[in-house]
């Protein structure tokens, strides 16, 4: 069993911080190799040719650790999700009608993208909408989401978690579905890569996408994805990048211009990938994360907050099904007898760190969060 990791973080004492689907705070550990890194920078002949490759290698191979990924030159290093979602959709062709299938309130990266696709390439955009009751309600959904795949689909677009209220997907059956009928999975898994198991080498989806600053918790603006060798062998960047191409190794022949690029999803990957400070730091996080095995974090945020999701059931609120949520990431959705913008003044007034999004209170605990974290929020939600 995990303990309390806070002493591993610089988060005040005053602050009950259970909003990690909105940004981890950084590990003290990733504060100090960020702050060499700039130093480093003051001095750049410390800077070597091999860190520009050796850098971005260290981070491929620790996420394709953390999500068992068999060969760590299928990951690309991706400044947002945007990012990695925009190399799937520059080389998918979709036959005219074939259907996208998408999540009711996806995150808007892992929307937009499709929209374009479907919108260029007379493709149909399928959105699966939750059932209209509380009742069963995880359950239902992901049948709606099987039911949702058919001969007519081409891709199905979805997150392991919804950002919104930490509904759970089952990807392992909609795997086999999509499987079935030759469908591509493409996954956003920003809100639950670093703190739920996942394997790539078992589900194999046709691509991964994980922004770093939530759960993999690195600094903003950082992130890596997984593309299926399908995507990687003639697969079009976004970008051409000099670093990219084969032989970027050899500095003194850059202007030898290549055709061919670095190995697999070596081509996806955003330009100045080599990021010497930011990756190092997201790098740190996802070594740390592997340390403490995601089950053994799911298992640390049930305990914690299990008494208190207890307590705000029987205040009326509705929590989803323990199956069907996340324990790092879950919806408080309001009885009639309680008001949001009285619980917004209260929490705020007790430094009470949660998210507001669609109609849930948005509650994301991690190691650094405890059982009295919980009960504070308990007190303060029974008080407004
Ligand atoms: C599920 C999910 N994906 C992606 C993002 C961020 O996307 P981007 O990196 O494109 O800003 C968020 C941010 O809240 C998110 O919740």
């Amino acid at each position: 069993m995990l303990k309390n990791q806070k002493d591993l973080f610089l988060l005040p004492d005053d602050v009950t911080y259970l909003n990690g689907a909105f940004m981890s705070p950084l590990l003290k550990s990733s504060v100090e190799i960020g702050h060499q890194a700039l130093l480093q920078k003051s001095t750049p002949f410390q800077i070597s040719q091999s860190d520009f490759f050796d850098i971005p290698k260290r981070l491929k191979q620790s996420f394709a650790e953390l999500v068992d990924i068999p060969d760590y030159r299928n990951v690309a290093i991706i400044p947002s999700v945007s990012y990695g979602i925009a190399n799937v959709t520059n080389n998918i062709t979709l036959k005219k009608g074939k259907e996208i299938v998408l999540i009711k309130d996806q995150f808007s990266s892992h929307v937009y993208a499709w929209r374009e696709l479907a919108k260029n390439q007379g493709g149909k955009i399928i959105t699966v909408n939750p059932p209209d009751s509380f009742v069963n309600r995880g359950k239902q959904w992901n049948q709606k989401i099987l039911d949702a795949i058919n001969e007519n689909t081409a891709v199905v677009a979805i997150s392991i978690l919804l950002w919104t209220d930490g509904t759970r997907f089952d990807i392992a059956a909609i795997r086999d579905k999509t499987k079935h009928f030759g469908a591509q999975l493409i996954l956003d898994g920003t809100q639950a890569i670093g703190v739920m198991p996942f394997s790539v080498r078992e589900i194999q989806p046709d691509a991964l996408i994980v922004g770093g600053y939530k759960w993999l918790m690195g600094p903003y603006s950082t992130g890596v994805a997984y593309y299926s060798d399908e995507f990687c062998d003639e697969g079009k960047p976004i970008e051409e990048n000099w670093i990219n191409r084969a032989n970027s190794q050899d500095f003194s022949n850059l202007s030898h211009y290549q055709d061919e690029y670095q190995p697999k999803a070596g081509r996806f990957s955003v330009g100045e990938s080599s990021n010497f400070a930011l990756n190092p730091m997201l790098n740190d996080g996802i070594r740390q994360l592997i340390r403490w095995q995601p089950a053994r974090i799911q298992d640390y945020c049930k305990n914690i907050s299990t008494k208190a999701i207890d307590s705000l059931r029987e205040m009326g609120f509705f929590v989803e099904e323990d199956q069907y949520r996340g324990h790092h990431l879950f919806g408080l959705y309001l009885p009639e007898n309680k008001s949001l913008p009285r619980i917004k003044t209260k929490l705020a007034a007790n430094k009470i760190y949660v998210s507001y999004r669609q109609k849930a209170i948005r509650v994301s605990p991690n190691v650094y969060n405890s059982v009295e974290d919980f009960e504070r929020l308990v007190a303060a939600i029974r008080e407004a």
